[in-house]
């Protein structure tokens, strides 16, 4: 039902479907507001120090912030305006591009499987496939005029520069560099365009709530002005304060799967405030639906045994939507 999107009123009290019991609050008094994710400046001309930097940053945080990252500054910057234009269209626009079933690949929706969930979350998205583009563009929203244009642009600029990540995530590994390329085969891309409005009461709710990313990578572009990225190290959450120019860069669950674990799919969480709306632009790289996925056989060996079976990404998907997001890491389903 597109009257479920909070994007189209003024809210000046929590719903009540909103508001999680006191034990699932995000307790926002004890987030640790100075700490860092690592930060890997791709210009560095010391390759190997580079490959070093992500192979750590994959293994202890499972999060890290790129600079001197290829994509154009404007383009982020034209990215993150056409996305708050978007979402100031007039209700009966949106109305229209509204729905909740996860399987449409062009969709605006709320919170994030309001077909599961009986609480919600703080937070509208529009989803939208985005490769091969010729074949999705043509369904985009048509408005604003300058949507099509400037989201292709900036989903071609982000798909390089994840196959560029994906070459240093796997020589850091030790494999050959087209490893996590070949093995993962032809990468759909997905993106989601979150847009999480003022909120009456931040401390009873979240704009997503803890969950780990099922995909293989995600290069996550935000709003510099208003943080609400949280990251979960050593049991205590993390705001991640995005550098100017960064784009934040995460270890999705297929990752974790193919590195045998050694590289973390790590809890993340968004978290709303009074003040300010905020907006976050995730890119997602994932496997086709019948690539097969497992640890890389040259990481599994007699002191290492493969920590996880082998299965397709159908069926990791399916699994993934079926339940709640905050639940054990759905990679555990496939020891
Ligand atoms: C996400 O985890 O997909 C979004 C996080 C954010 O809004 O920063
Ligand atoms: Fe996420």
């Amino acid at each position: 039902m597109a009257d479920q999107l909070i994007s189209t009123a003024v809210h000046d009290q929590l719903p009540e479907n909103y508001a999680r019991p006191e034990t699932q609050r995000p307790r926002l008094h004890e987030v640790v507001s100075d700490a860092q994710i690592p930060v890997v400046d791709l210009a560095d001309p010391d390759l190997a120090a580079v490959v070093a930097r992500i192979g750590e940053a994959c293994a202890t945080h499972g999060f890290f912030q790129v600079l001197n990252h290829g994509v154009p500054v404007e383009l982020m910057d034209a990215m993150l305006a056409v996305a708050y234009d978007f979402f100031r269209l007039p209700p009966e626009e949106k109305a229209k591009l509204y729905s909740d079933d996860p399987a449409k690949k062009m969709r605006l929706s709320t919170s994030f499987n309001v077909r599961k969930e009986t609480v919600h979350n703080w937070r509208d998205y529009l989803r939208l496939h985005c490769h091969p583009l010729e074949q999705f563009v043509p369904d985009w929203p048509a408005n604003p005029p300058s949507f099509r244009e400037i989201v292709s642009a900036y989903c071609r600029e982000v798909r390089g520069l994840g196959f560029r990540l994906y070459a240093a995530i796997s020589a850091s590994l030790g494999l050959e560099e087209e490893y996590v390329k070949k093995e993962l085969g032809e990468q759909e891309q997905h993106m989601a365009v979150n847009f999480y409005p003022k909120c009456p009461a931040p401390d009873l709710t979240f704009g997503l709530p803890a969950h780990t990313d099922p995909n293989a990578l995600t290069i996550l572009l935000m709003d510099q002005q208003v943080p609400g990225l949280q990251v979960l190290k050593e049991g205590r959450w993390i705001a991640v304060n995005p550098r100017p120019n960064a784009l934040v860069i995460n270890i999705g669950d297929q990752l974790q799967a193919l590195s045998n674990g050694r590289y973390k799919s790590v809890w993340h969480r968004a978290v709303v405030n009074a003040d300010k709306p905020r907006m976050s632009v995730a890119s997602f790289l994932c496997p086709c639906n019948d690539v097969l996925i497992g640890p890389a056989a040259k990481l599994v060996g007699d002191g290492s045994p493969a920590v996880y079976r082998d299965y397709t990404y159908a069926e990791y998907y399916s699994k993934f939507w079926s339940r709640n997001l905050d639940q054990e890491h759905c990679l555990e389903l496939f020891r």
